[in-house]
């Protein structure tokens, strides 16, 4: 009997002259992709990369949003794609902890909408975390199943057009971060208007796509990351263009601005985080204080996860409504 060979053929990198050849290379397992050529911001590469600076911010509730004070923060540009930014997490390890809960417990509830919305798997008024932990660990089959919720206008996934009668509240938190995070990278008129929060496993991709369904293109968007680390790739305006790979790790904020808001881009693979930044939170402050219980479930989640908040506006200034 003949032996299958497991070797598949890649192209060789030197060949990854579109975007769709570079996400076939770094999605492949075997044999798997060559990391060195991945712009890494904690050895940035300053011929790719350029660090900038903030505009002063004179809000001050940055510990309450999660954040570590401005002076601390890492913001770079991708010199090969202008407008794409790149802030190198900015959370405290509360502000992690906080956030991971928030998506996981939080935004998948009515009346955001989710992607197990169309298979009744839930009861009425259950939410997705409540059904999860109600079976023993060994049945709890619906934790792997949730891929994404939305919430303010509703990402329409055939359309890709938003419309007046499906919108709902907008997480006040998740604007006033977002909204902070504009401000201080001088897009002042920033408004959080819709987002989504992509839920990956260890062994999901995310194709190479681009944002288009809002009217105003010209705002920049949002895209957060938590949980296990991901390839991202970063193109052009067309899936021939070549594309940049970005690797993104738990707290990282990707902005698409300017020419860069319009441009290919997914996630090829997951990797396992080399270090888990939510994790060595001690509770110094009461007021701030995460529910243990809630917090031990989260966190094994996120052991096999990675969260992606995306958040985008939708209306041009001064626009109240679609049409
Ligand atoms: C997206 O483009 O919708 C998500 C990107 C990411 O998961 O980093």
């Amino acid at each position: 009997m003949a032996i299958k060979s497991e070797y598949k053929w890649r192209p060789p990198r030197f060949k990854l002259k579109m975007f769709k050849d570079s996400f076939k290379y770094y999605k492949s397992r075997n044999p798997p992709p060559d990391l060195k050529n991945i712009i890494d911001f904690n050895h940035p590469n300053l011929s790719k990369v350029r660090k900038i600076s903030t505009v002063e911010n004179k809000v001050h509730n940055w510990e309450k949003l999660g954040l570590k004070p401005l002076n601390k923060w890492n913001i770079y540009e991708l010199i090969t794609v202008p407008g794409l930014i790149y802030i190198e997490n900015p959370f405290t390890e509360f502000g992690q902890q906080n956030w991971i809960l928030k998506c996981v417990k939080d935004f998948s509830r009515k009346p955001n909408k989710l992607n197990l919305d169309a298979h009744s798997l839930l009861h009425d008024n259950e939410s997705w975390w409540e059904a999860c932990f109600k079976e023993p660990k060994s049945e709890q089959k619906l934790l792997t199943k949730l891929r994404w919720a939305t919430q303010g206008y509703h990402h329409n996934w055939d359309t890709k057009h938003y419309s007046e009668d499906s919108k709902t509240e907008m997480s006040k938190d998740l604007c006033d971060l977002t909204e902070l995070l504009a401000t201080t990278l001088g897009f002042s008129e920033f408004k959080a208007e819709a987002a989504i929060v992509n839920y990956y496993r260890m062994n999901s991709t995310l194709a190479g796509h681009t944002d288009h369904s809002e009217i105003n293109v010209e705002a920049p968007l949002f895209s957060i990351s938590f949980g296990q680390s991901a390839i991202f790739l970063i193109g052009g305006r067309s899936q021939q263009d070549p594309a940049e790979a970005l690797f993104l790790r738990s707290g990282d904020i990707v902005v698409m601005s300017k020419s860069s808001r319009l441009s290919y881009h997914g996630v090829p693979k997951i990797l396992r985080a080399e270090i888990q930044p939510w994790e060595y939170y001690e509770n110094p402050n009461p007021d701030s204080r995460i529910n243990e219980e809630d917090w031990c479930k989260a966190k094994s989640y996120i052991s096999e996860a990675r969260i992606n908040l995306n958040v985008r506006q939708v209306l041009k200034s001064g626009q109240s409504k679609l049409y």
